[in-house]
């Protein structure tokens, strides 16, 4: 099982994300928990006040130290304590992967301007969802909470169902198309009506590679591209010095009309 703790003064917050849809299944399953735990009845004063005014002057109020360091000490010990910071690490496919692995995840979620810079020293990561400042880190602890609980096994119904996921495989997810077959002038691609499997997997290898060649190049030479992959990006007009830069093992050998004749006739 894996645990959760968010430490936040909202708690409230994160209770939906915590108790509906997969999440709360998984947790009615016990292959998951989540415990959010409020960090103002940690406070010390009767106000329960947990912030106060920044040492040096200047906007704004800090979430005291030492309010989250009793708030950590009453959880059991916990794998990675992580605080949630526009100053962070990149949140990943990747890190979701690797906090997957783990039993027990602790989230500090600021408000105000943050934490004490001394809450540092009580955390093994700090985590950023991206280049923008939102009010609190309880919407960027929810991100990881729905991207780390969907990787603990047993948590799909189908286990192969993300590994085709965008980044997972290492591109971007090919489409998806379902019922009406025809809609508004746009038809559902043929080859996904023919049932054939090959033909059908080799479609979303080759759709996977395009979007990722037009929309996030930077992500193929982290692709574990194949030669027919390198045949595909070539007929999408990829140069040579992409192909090199992307780390594309030579595209397979054209066979001659007369070796693919002398196949045909073989088989
Ligand atoms: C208003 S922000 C503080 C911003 C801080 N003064 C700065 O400029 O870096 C309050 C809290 O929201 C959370 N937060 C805001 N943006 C975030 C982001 N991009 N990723 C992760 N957490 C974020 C953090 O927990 C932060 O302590």
């Amino acid at each position: 099982m894996l645990r959760f703790s968010f430490l936040t003064l909202f708690p409230e917050l994160l209770a939906p994300f915590a108790g509906e849809a997969i999440v709360g299944k998984a947790r009615e399953r016990g292959l998951i928990d989540v415990a959010l735990v409020n960090m103002r009845d940690f406070a010390d004063n009767k106000h329960l006040k947990v912030d106060d005014a920044p040492y040096g002057g200047g906007a704004g109020m800090v979430i005291r130290v030492d309010v989250a360091e009793r708030a950590l000490r009453s959880l059991p010990p916990a794998d990675e304590v992580i605080l949630f910071t526009p100053a962070g690490q990149r949140l990943t496919q990747e890190v979701a992967e690797e906090l997957a692995g783990k039993a027990h995840l602790v989230f500090l979620c600021g408000r105000y301007e943050g934490f004490d810079a001394r809450v540092e020293g009580l955390v093994t990561r700090e985590l950023s969802i991206g280049d923008f400042v939102m009010m609190g880190g309880e919407a960027a602890a929810a991100c990881v909470l729905e991207a780390v609980a969907r990787l603990v096994p047993g948590v799909l119904g189908d286990p192969e169902s993300h590994q085709a996921d965008s980044f997972s495989s290492g591109l971007l997810d090919y489409p998806e198309y379902t019922r009406p077959a025809e809609w508004q002038g746009q038809a559902v691609p043929e080859v996904l009506k023919g049932g054939n499997h090959a033909a059908v997997a080799a479609w979303r290898r080759a759709q996977a590679l395009e979007r990722t060649w037009r929309r996030r190049p930077d992500l193929l030479p982290h692709a574990g591209l194949t030669p027919q992959d390198t045949l595909t990006l070539q007929g999408l007009g990829a140069t040579p010095e992409d192909l090199t830069a992307w780390g594309a093992p030579p595209a397979p050998a054209k066979r001659s009309r007369k070796r693919r004749q002398e196949a045909d006739s073989t088989s």
